[in-house]
C-alpha cells in the first residue's frame, strides 16, 4: 500500500514529464504531413491560433482538475461533481486502449534505430522493407515487447525516480537532436534527373508560405478540423494523462508558467519536425514525397536518408534515436496513467499494479504486433478507411472517444461546476491567470461546439449528415 502520494520534485520535473508526454509520434509524423497537406503556412497560423486558445483551455482544465482533486481521472470527475463518475471511467478507457498499440509503434522505431546503427540503411530504403518487417511474425513482437518492458521498468521506479528522471534527461537531448537535424536539412541541395536543383531553403519556403490558392469555405473548415484534432492528440489532453500528471504537482507550483512551457515545448518540437522533414523530402522527392503517418517515417524518410549518402546513416540514426525518446516518454505517460488509476481503484501499491499491468500489456502488445501477420484483419472504419488491429484501436481511442470526452468535460466545467472551479486552482497562490477571459469563452461556448463538430467529423457522421 502506498502511504504517501507521489509527487514531481518541482515545476521543472513536471513540465519535462508533461512535455515528454505531449511530444510524440504526433509531432513527428502527423504534424509535418498535415502542414504539407493543408496549405503550409496557412495550417501553421491556424494551428498557432488554436494552441493559445483551445489547446490552452483543454490543457489548463486537465492539469487543474488533477492538482485540485489529487486524483486520477476515474475518481477525479466524480469528486468534481456527483454523478459525473461515468466520465472518469470513459476517460480512463482511452489510455487503456492506447497502451495496447503504443509500445508496438515504439518497437518499430527501435527496429529502425538498430537498422541505422548496424549500417543497414540501404536495405531500409527498399520499397518493401517496412511491409516485410511488420508482416513478419517475429521481429515486430520482439521489438514491441522490448519497448513495453523498458517503459514498465521506468514506471515501476516511480514518479520522481523513474518518470521525472528519465524525462529530464531525454527531453533536452531530444530538442538538441531535432534542432541539429533541422539545420542540416536546410543546408541540403540536390540536382534532380531533369536538371532542376532543389535546395533546403526552397523547401523551407514551401513549409512556411501560406498557400490559399483555391481555398473554399469547406476547405478552410477541413483545415480547421485537422488542426483541432492534431492539437489535442498532440497535447495529450482528454485522455486522463494530464489529469494524472497534474495530480502529482505540488500546490506551490505556478500552473500558468508550467502550462505555457508545455505548450511552447510541444509546438516548438512540432514546428522543428516540419522544418526537418519537409525541406528534406522536398529536396529529394519534391512535394509528392510527403506521405502520412507510418509511411512518412518508415518509407519516405529512409529513402531520403539513403540519398544523403554517408551523412544519411548518421542523420537516420540521430532521427530514430530522437524518435525513440519522443515515443518512450509518451508511452511512459500512458502506462503511468493506467497504473495510477488502478492504484486508486484497487487500493494497491505501485509495484504490484505495475507488474500485473505489464504482464497484461506484454500480451496485448504481442497481439497487436501480430496484426499484420497472424491476426491480419481488414475492418472498414466509419471514417471510410480500412484498418488492421492497430488502426482499430487508434480509431476508437482518438477519433471516437477523445472528442466525445473533451465535449463532456467542457460542458461539465463550463456549465455544471462553472469555470471558477478551475480558475481558482490556476490562481491558487495568487498567480495571474493571464488568459482568464479567453478561458471562460472557450470552455463555455466555443470548445463544446468545436468538439461536437469534430466528433461528427471523425465518426464520419458529418459527411453523412451534410454530404
Ligand atoms: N501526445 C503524443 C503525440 O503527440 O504524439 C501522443 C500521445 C501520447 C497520444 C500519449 C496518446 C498518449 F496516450
Amino acid at each position: 500500500m502506498e502511504k504517501k502520494k507521489s509527487n514531481f520534485s518541482g515545476g521543472l520535473g513536471f513540465v519535462m514529464a508533461a512535455a515528454g508526454s505531449a511530444v510524440g509520434v504526433g509531432n513527428l509524423w502527423r504534424f509535418p504531413y498535415l502542414v504539407a497537406k493543408d496549405g503550409g503556412g496557412l495550417f501553421l497560423i491556424i494551428y498557432l491560433a488554436l494552441v493559445v486558445t483551445f489547446g490552452f483551455t483543454l490543457l489548463a482544465s486537465d492539469i487543474a482538475i488533477g492538482r485540485k482533486t489529487k486524483q486520477s481521472s476515474i475518481k477525479a470527475y466524480g469528486t468534481m461533481k456527483k454523478g459525473w463518475g461515468f466520465l472518469g471511467i470513459l476517460t480512463f478507457l482511452v489510455p487503456v486502449i492506447i497502451m495496447t498499440y503504443y509500445a508496438v509503434i515504439g518497437g518499430w522505431i527501435t527496429r529502425y534505430a538498430v537498422v541505422y546503427f548496424t549500417g543497414e540503411s540501404k536495405a531500409a530504403a527498399q520499397d518493401d522493407f517496412f511491409t516485410g518487417f511488420i508482416t513478419s511474425p517475429v521481429m515486430p513482437v520482439v521489438f514491441g515487447l522490448l519497448f513495453m518492458a523498458v517503459t514498465a521498468v521506468i514506471v515501476y521506479c516511480g514518479v520522481e525516480s523513474g518518470i521525472e528522471r528519465v524525462s529530464k534527461a531525454l527531453m533536452p537531448f531530444l530538442l538538441l537532436l531535432i534542432v541539429a537535424i533541422a539545420i542540416f536539412s536546410l543546408t541540403l541541395e540536390h540536382k534532380a534527373e531533369d536538371g532542376t536543383v532543389r535546395t533546403g531553403i526552397q523547401g523551407l519556403m514551401v513549409y512556411l508560405k501560406p498557400d490559399v490558392s483555391g481555398l473554399t469555405v469547406s476547405g478552410f473548415m477541413s483545415v480547421l478540423l485537422d488542426a483541432m484534432s492534431q492539437l489535442f492528440f498532440s497535447l495529450s489532453v482528454s485522455m486522463g494523462i494530464m489529469i494524472t500528471y497534474g495530480s502529482y504537482v505540488k500546490p506551490e507550483v505556478d500552473l500558468n508558467r508550467s502550462i505555457n512551457f508545455i505548450e511552447i515545448f510541444d509546438t516548438l518540437v512540432a514546428f522543428l519536425a516540419g522544418m526537418m522533414i519537409i525541406p528534406a523530402v522536398y529536396v529529394f522527392s519534391g512535394v509528392e514525397g510527403m506521405g502520412a503517418g507510418p509511411g512518412l517515417m518508415f518509407v519516405s524518410l529512409p529513402k531520403v536518408f539513403a540519398r544523403m549518402g554517408v551523412a544519411g546513416t548518421f542523420v537516420g540514426a540521430a532521427f530514430f534515436i530522437m524518435a525513440i525518446f519522443a515515443t518512450l516518454t509518451s508511452c511512459i505517460s500512458v502506462l503511468e496513467t493506467i497504473v495510477a488509476n488502478c492504484m486508486e481503484i484497487f487500493h494497491a501499491g505501485r509495484k504490484k499494479v505495475t507488474l500485473v499491468l505489464t504482464v497484461i500489456y506484454l500480451a496485448a502488445s504481442a497481439i497487436i504486433a501480430l496484426g499484420y501477420s497472424l491476426f491480419y484483419v481488414e475492418v472498414p472504419l466509419p471514417n471510410g478507411s480500412v484498418g488492421q488491429l492497430l488502426d482499430i484501436m487508434d480509431y476508437i481511442s482518438n477519433s471516437f472517444m477523445m472528442p466525445f470526452i473533451a465535449m463532456l468535460s467542457t460542458i461539465l466545467i463550463g456549465w455544471v461546476v462553472g469555470p471558477k472551479w478551475i480558475i481558482d486552482e490556476m490562481e491558487r497562490n495568487g498567480e495571474h491567470f493571464g488568459r482568464k477571459k479567453v478561458y471562460i469563452v472557450m470552455i463555455k461556448f466555443i470548445a463544446p461546439i468545436m468538439m461536437f463538430v469534430l466528433f461528427l467529423q471523425s465518426t464520419g457522421l458529418l459527411t453523412k449528415l451534410f454530404g
